[in-house]
């Protein structure tokens, strides 16, 4: 698994999909930026959302709101006393980490001996059943899994009570060291806020504190009013947006996994109170299946019901996708009350109130949120398309498996050789395809060698021009995943693309 995740990074690299950002300054810690290919796959990825989501849905209309917002936005959406991670130095390194994760990975570890033993007990008994081994090895395992998780427990309950010296007093009970120097003289714990400052105007005395927004949600709820009449919009009614967030993330790693800036794909959807767990059933559904649509393998995919939710929801889940690094968040689904209109309200002074004409009564409604990472996105797809294949002659080829409607080229335009008019006729190609798709022309190389790079980069067709097309007007046009080429009239080829690459 560790290879396959240096491979995905290192293909992201070689063929222009994403670079360490300011890398000829040996990069900036997480942080990436998306190259030629990169930034098309995003886009594609942004797009396919942004049909299903606001095309796709009469009652939803799309903003796009600034990363700048009124100061007090963040305190009334809670962020400014809740958005925190609770941190802890080591003396002796003076490295820094989340407590929470030092305590998590330790958890992790007790939870992998319980694996072993099963899989050790598992080859033994296949041999002979011995009883008392059975009883022995299953209390071991029990054991294992009840210490982990009264650590986890203990550990969610003083976060929540904000007891960070229980959070120090169990770190240092259950002998953590720090990862780097093995040493266990700790600091305190403190909470550590999440959010970029930044100051707007230049004057000392009258320049304001502004936060970079970490979530793009708030400009959806501020605008909640604003989008509803001009809209003339009725509950229920969602607003999407799609847009950079911030967030000082102290354990930045996996790659774009976890980035400190990044882009959020959300979708707030406005109901009637009461109703609010039937919606939440509904998009919880209906964004698996957004997932599923892309054919990356539906059993890369689960949902994960929260348990301790976040101060502004009753009901939330992730669905977790299988990673080179194992399952993780790629969605949130969080049924977030009437928290943020509320508190928006009271902050404001301002009103936020649907007025349903058949009840004449005004309301603030409930919002269900659907909030997926753009990046993360891009890493799920990116990552099981990924694929090395031995071929029926013993060689092996790298392929890039891209849903089609999401591959950055959808076809790449190849001369056979560089003369006999060839090119010409490779470029009278390019220029009429061009209006409908991203088509790339390359000549250098044997064609054989040309296919495999567009293998690499995940374009679903090569159209080869050779000396018959300039008799008969056809090309060969061979399919990424099949290998397959078939031989077809330069006039069927925008028809063959647009069946395979629509969305
Ligand atoms: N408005 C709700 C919200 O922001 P979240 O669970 O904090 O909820 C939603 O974030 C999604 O944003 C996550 O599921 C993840 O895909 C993405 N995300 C969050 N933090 C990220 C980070 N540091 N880097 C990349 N993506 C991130």
């Amino acid at each position: 698994q560790d290879d396959l995740f240096k491979n995905v990074v290192s293909h992201a690299k070689e063929y222009g999909f994403i670079f360490p950002s300011s890398e000829i300054y040996d990069g900036l810690s997480a942080v990436y930026d998306y190259a030629q290919n990169g930034v098309e796959l995003k886009k594609n990825i942004r797009e396919y959302w942004w049909k299903a989501m606001v095309q796709m849905h009469e009652n939803i209309v799309g903003i796009d709101a600034s990363i700048f917002m009124h100061p007090t936005t963040w305190k009334a959406s809670g962020h400014v006393d809740a958005f925190s991670d609770p941190l802890i130095d080591n003396k002796d390194s003076k490295k820094r980490y989340r407590a929470d994760v030092l305590i998590e990975d330790y958890a992790e570890k007790i939870n992998i001996k319980a694996q072993k033993e099963i899989e050790k007990a598992k080859g033994r008994f296949g041999e002979v059943f011995n009883e008392q081994e059975f009883v022995t090895t299953n209390e071991r395992v029990k054991g294992y899994l009840e210490q982990k998780n009264a650590i986890l427990q203990r550990m969610a309950r003083s976060l929540e009570n904000d007891d960070l010296a229980d959070v120090k007093a169990l770190i240092e009970e259950l002998g953590i060291a720090c990862p780097e120097s093995g040493s266990k003289n700790w600091t305190e714990v403190r909470q550590f806020n999440l959010m970029f400052a930044t100051k707007l105007g230049a004057s000392a005395d009258t320049a304001m504190d502004l936060y970079l927004r970490p979530e793009t949600a708030q400009g959806i709820f501020v605008n909640f009013l604003n989008v509803q009449k001009t809209g003339r919009m009725k509950i229920p009614f969602g607003i999407a947006q799609t847009g950079k967030a911030f967030r000082n993330e102290i354990v930045a790693r996996q790659f774009i996994f976890r980035m400190r800036e990044f882009e959020q794909m959300e979708m707030q959807f406005f109901v009637k109170p009461g109703e609010e767990i039937k919606w939440y059933e509904y998009w919880k559904e209906t964004r698996l299946n957004w997932h599923k649509s892309l054919g990356l393998g539906a059993e890369n995919y689960r949902f994960h019901d929260h348990e301790k939710l976040a101060h502004y929801a009753n009901a939330a889940a992730d669905i977790e996708f299988n990673f080179p690094f194992g399952f993780k968040e790629l969605e949130g689904i969080h049924s977030r009350t009437d928290f943020d209109l509320k508190a928006h309200e009271e902050f404001s002074g301002k009103k936020l109130q649907f007025f349903d004409n058949d009840t004449n009564s005004s309301y603030v409604p409930y919002v269900v949120e659907t909030s997926v990472g753009l990046d993360r996105m891009f890493l799920a797809v990116f990552s099981k398309a990924l694929q090395e294949e031995t071929l029926e002659d013993g060689s092996t080829r790298t392929v890039l498996r891209l849903p089609s409607v999401l591959a950055p080229t959808k076809a790449a335009v190849l001369p056979l050789i560089k003369r006999d008019g060839l090119p010409e006729v490779a470029k009278e190609i390019i220029e009429e395809l061009k209006w409908d798709f991203n088509v790339s022309y390359d000549e250098k190389d044997a064609v054989g060698r040309r296919y495999r790079r567009q293998d690499a980069l995940g374009t679903p067709f090569c159209i080869t021009v050779d000396h018959q097309t300039l008799e008969d007007k056809t090309v060969t046009i061979r399919h990424r995943d099949s290998m397959q080429q078939d031989r077809v009239a330069i006039t069927e080829l925008k028809n063959i693309i647009s069946n395979e690459v629509a969305m």
